[in-house]
C-alpha cells in the first residue's frame, strides 16, 4: 500500500498523507488515525514519493518524519508548502530539543510530534489543526444557508487568524499574550469580564494573571467561592471547557464559561469569562469558540515556551564557550562584550530596526567564538605571528559560523560573524566579499571591532589614543570599511 492513496474514496473524509521511511512508526500512525472513520489515510514511504502523491491529491494533512533518507522532511515541508502556502504539515522528530523542531516551526510546519507517540497526542493534533484548516474559507455557494455557515467560518477565520497573529511572530512577553487572549476572548462571545489564571504548583492553587471587562460586583477569586472552586475542578479533571447557565449562584449568574489552557497534558491556567450583560446567557457556539481559542493560545504558547527553552539552553552553552576562551585569554570576552555595547549603539544610530539590534547583540557576544579551536602558542602570542600561525588565526571566523551550523535560530547571525573580518575592497578574509555583498551587520561589527582592537593593548602592541584609532578608521574608509559607517562611528563617538 506504500505510496498509494486507498482507492474506495468517500464524499466529505479527511484525507491524510502519512511519510516515514521506517515502516513500525508509520504502521503505528496509520493504524491509530485509521482508527477514526472521519479519515483517509494513504502513506509513503520516503519525501520523493511523498511529493508525487501530494500533486496528485487533495491531502488536508501530511504527516512527516523530519529524519527520512534521500529528501529530508524539512525539504518535503520546503517543497510542499511552496505548491501550497496553506497546507498542514506536522513533522515527526525523535527528539525535541533539537533546533531541528523549531526550525520545522519557522519553515511553516503547523506541528511537530515526538517519538515515542503518545496516541492521545496524535489523535488531538490531527483533530485540532483538521478543524483549523475547515476554517479557511472555500469557494463561495449559492445556497444561503452554506453561505452563511461560509461567512460564520469567514468571521471565525479573522477571529483565529487574529489570535494566532496576536501570539505569533515577534518575541512578546507572556503577559501580553495573557491579555490579548482575554481581551479575544470577551470580543469573541460578547461577554462582560473574563479572567485568566495560572496554576501554580508550588503551592497547589490558581492564581490571577490577568482580569478584563466590567469587574464591577464580580466574584473573581475562586478560593472564597465554593461554587467556583467546584467549576475549576471540573475543568481540571475532564480537561475540558464547561459552559454553566444558572442563576441560583451569584458567582456564576447568570452565565459563566471555564476553559482549561494547557501545555501538553497539563494544566497551565484556567481561562473563565462570565456574561450578566441584560441576563443573557452563553451558547454552546459561544463554548465552542471559547474552547478553539483556549486549545490553539495553548498550542502557541506551549511552541513559544519550547521555542524559548532551546533558544536560552543554545545562548546558555555558546556564552560557557566565549567564557571558556576568557579563562585562557581575558581580552577575548571583555572585548566581545564592548563590541556588543558598541555596535548596538552604532546600528541604532544608524536607525537600523530592532530585529537587527537584536541580531547584532547575539553576533557581537559570539563574534570571535571561532577562537576557541586557535591554540594558546598563536591566541596568546606576544610576538609577531608567523605566516602559518595568521592563517590559523584567520580560520576562527569559518569556525565559529561552523559552531552555529547546527543552530537554525541564528542563520543571519552565523551570517554576521562569518563575514565581520571581510573588507570593503573585497581583500578580507574568509570568502573576499566586496561592498554591499558583505551583510550590513558584519561591516557595522567589522569597523567596531577593528576600533576596539585598536583602542585596547594586544600582546603584540600597545593601545593607540582615541584620536589615532579615528585616524585609522578614516585612512582605511573604502578599503577595509565601509565609508558610511565609519562616518556613522564617528559620529557618535
Ligand atoms: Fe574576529
Amino acid at each position: 500500500m506504500v505510496g498509494k492513496v486507498q482507492p474506495d474514496e468517500k464524499q466529505g473524509l479527511k484525507k491524510i498523507l502519512v511519510v516515514d521511511d521506517y515502516l513500525p512508526t508509520r504502521n503505528l500512525i496509520v493504524e491509530t488515525l485509521s482508527q477514526s472513520s472521519q479519515y483517509q489515510i494513504a502513506e509513503a514511504e520516503n519525501g520523493k514519493e511523498a511529493l508525487r502523491m501530494f500533486d496528485e491529491n487533495d491531502f488536508d494533512l501530511v504527516i512527516s518524519d523530519i529524519m527520512m533518507p534521500g529528501m529530508s522532511g524539512m525539504e518535503l515541508l520546503r517543497l510542499i508548502r511552496d505548491r501550497n502556502p496553506s497546507s498542514a504539515v506536522i513533522m515527526i522528530t525523535g527528539n525535541p530539543t533539537t533546533d531541528l523542531t523549531v526550525n520545522a516551526i519557522k519553515k511553516g510546519a503547523v506541528d511537530f510530534l515526538t517519538k515515542p507517540f503518545d496516541i492521545d497526542e496524535l489523535l488531538y493534533k490531527v483533530d485540532i489543526h483538521l478543524r483549523q484548516k475547515d476554517m479557511l474559507p472555500g469557494e463561495p455557494s449559492g445556497n444561503i444557508l452554506e453561505q452563511n455557515k461560509l461567512n460564520d467560518q469567514k468571521d471565525e477565520l479573522s477571529k483565529q487568524g487574529y489570535i494566532y497573529d496576536s501570539i505569533e511572530g515577534s518575541p512578546m512577553d507572556n503577559d501580553v499574550i495573557f491579555n490579548k487572549i482575554a481581551e479575544l476572548a470577551l470580543k469573541l462571545v460578547d461577554g462582560e469580564v473574563c479572567s485568566i489564571m495560572l496554576f501554580d504548583e508550588q503551592d497547589n492553587e490558581f492564581h490571577d494573571k490577568v482580569v478584563k471587562g466590567n469587574t464591577e460586583g464580580m466574584h473573581n477569586n475562586y478560593t472564597s467561592s465554593p461554587t467556583l472552586k467546584m467549576v475549576f475542578n471540573e475543568v481540571i479533571e475532564r480537561k475540558e471547557a464547561v459552559l454553566i447557565n444558572s442563576n441560583d449562584h451569584p458567582e456564576v449568574a447568570p452565565s459563566l464559561i471555564c476553559a482549561p489552557l494547557m501545555i501538553r497534558n497539563n494544566i497551565l491556567g484556567i481561562l473563565s469569562i462570565r456574561k450578566k450583560k441584560n441576563r443573557e446567557v452563553f451558547s454552546k457556539k459561544d463554548l465552542h469558540h471559547i474552547l478553539s481559542l483556549t486549545k490553539r493560545a495553548s498550542l502557541n504558547l506551549e511552541n513559544k515556551i519550547l521555542y524559548e527553552s532551546i533558544f536560552f539552553n543554545i545562548m546558555d552553552t555558546l556564552k560557557s564557550l566565549i567564557s571558556s576562551i576568557q579563562a585562557r585569554d581575558h581580552y577575548t570576552e571583555e572585548h566581545s562584550q564592548r563590541v556588543t555595547n558598541e555596535a548596538i549603539r552604532l546600528a541604532a544610530s544608524m536607525n537600523c530596526p530592532s530585529n537587527d539590534l537584536e541580531s547584532i547583540k547575539i553576533a557581537g557576544a559570539l563574534h570571535d567564538v571561532g577562537k576557541i579551536a586557535v591554540p594558546d602558542s598563536i591566541l596568546l602570542k606576544a610576538g609577531k605571528l608567523t605566516d602559518e600561525e595568521y592563517m590559523v588565526i584567520k580560520n576562527h571566523p569559518t569556525i565559529g559560523e561552523n559552531i552555529l551550523k547546527s543552530i537554525v535560530l541564528l542563520d543571519k547571525e552565523r551570517m554576521i560573524i562569518q563575514c565581520h573580518h571581510e573588507r570593503w575592497d573585497g581583500n578580507g578574509y574568509p570568502q573576499g566579499l566586496r561592498g554591499p555583498d558583505i551583510p550590513f551587520l558584519a561591516r557595522i561589527l567589522s569597523v567596531v571591532d577593528s576600533f576596539d582592537a585598536m583602542t585596547n593593548n594586544r600582546p603584540y602592541r600597545s593601545a593607540l589614543s582615541k584620536e589615532d584609532a579615528v585616524e585609522e578608521l578614516i585612512r582605511n574608509k573604502n578599503t577595509q570599511f565601509d565609508p558610511d559607517i565609519v562616518d556613522a562611528y564617528i559620529k557618535i563617538l
